[in-house]
């Protein structure tokens, strides 16, 4: 097909489900995963290895990441906050590992228990150990528009934090609207500002769905060139440590959205409704 391709990198095993306050069990994250890896995603974000005192859903990413059946063709990613986790993700086989950091000082001291300086201190071994291993490394920067405690974020706030993670050798740097309190015209404005620092190509747009907006700053982002966003099937989401966070923006919809647009994902549709369907039981369960 002669569409533009866009890759939609499925997070809902991590950041749709590190949220849900009822321990799920580690076989059926796993049987999530594995469904997944059978709709044709690239990247699957798996787990994170944070201290379960952080993140409690988390604590058994090392099961998770030795029980899932790996498919050819997917690379299968994680969070790693510190050189620990880092360690733990390698010993696992984390094909992609991501760091990250908040352009806000707010939701740095929330979500990171440090200033965006020390974060980034803290993140630079993890950059350098994952250049040495060859492990692809992926950036985060948390609250792009809006910061629950700091208000509305300066576009230079966030091009600051972009330069630093793409000195540190990310390849791709995701920019997320943590709170999904982004606008069209805010995000526009944050890119403008980011595409000073790093192309579009090394971009990917992660937007929760809280107000509901999530595919017109996605729109807004694909104008500015964006060719990978983050979703998670079932609209499942939300950061423990952002109060108001709501879900993903949900990978079905997006999909749907950009095949309307007229690009393609190259996803099983079939594949993804029932991946939907189980992450909702996961859930509600
Ligand atoms: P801290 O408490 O300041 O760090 O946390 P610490 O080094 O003092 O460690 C505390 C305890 O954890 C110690 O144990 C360590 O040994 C242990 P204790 O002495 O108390 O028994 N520890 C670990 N255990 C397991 N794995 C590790 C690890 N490291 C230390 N890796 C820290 C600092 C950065 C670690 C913490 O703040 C943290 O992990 N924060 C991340 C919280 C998180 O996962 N948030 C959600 C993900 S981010 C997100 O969702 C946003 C995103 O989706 C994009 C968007 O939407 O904006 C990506
Ligand atoms: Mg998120």
């Amino acid at each position: 097909s002669c569409r533009m391709f866009v890759e939609i990198f499925e997070v809902g095993p991590r950041d749709g489900l590190q949220n849900e306050p009822r321990q799920i069990a580690t076989e059926d994250k796993i049987a999530l995963v594995d469904l997944l890896s059978t709709a044709g995603f690239r990247r699957i974000e798996v787990t994170s290895f944070v201290p379960a005192k952080w993140v409690p859903q988390m604590a058994d990413a090392a099961q998770v990441m030795a029980g899932i059946a790996r498919r050819a063709g997917t690379a299968y990613s994680v969070l790693t906050p510190n050189l620990r986790g880092y360690q733990a993700a390698r010993d696992a086989g984390a094909d992609e590992v991501a760091i990250f950091a908040s352009a806000s000082e707010g939701f740095s001291r929330a979500n990171l228990n440090a200033t965006i300086a020390e974060s980034l201190e803290r993140l630079a071994p993890v950059a350098q150990a994952a250049r040495a291993d060859g492990v692809a490394l992926r950036g985060y920067v948390s609250v792009v528009t809006d910061c629950p405690f700091d208000g509305a974020v300066p576009p230079q706030a966030v091009a600051q934090v972009v330069a630093a993670l793409r000195d540190m050798g990310c390849h791709e740097i995701s920019l997320g609207d943590t709170i999904g309190q982004g606008r069209p015209e805010t995000v526009d404005a944050m890119l403008s500002a980011v595409l000073d620092e790093l192309p579009a190509t090394a971009l990917a747009g992660h937007f929760h769905d809280t107000a509901g907006r999530a595919l017109q700053n996605v729109e807004a982002s694909l104008a500015r060139g964006l060719r990978v966003f983050d979703a998670a099937v079932g609209g499942l989401g939300g950061c423990p440590y952002a109060p108001g966070a709501k879900g993903n923006v949900a990978t079905e919809a997006l999909a749907a959205h950009l095949a309307a647009l007229g690009y393609r994902t190259d996803l099983d549709m079939a594949v993804i409704a029932r991946a939907a369907d189980m992450a909702r039981n996961l859930r509600s369960a």
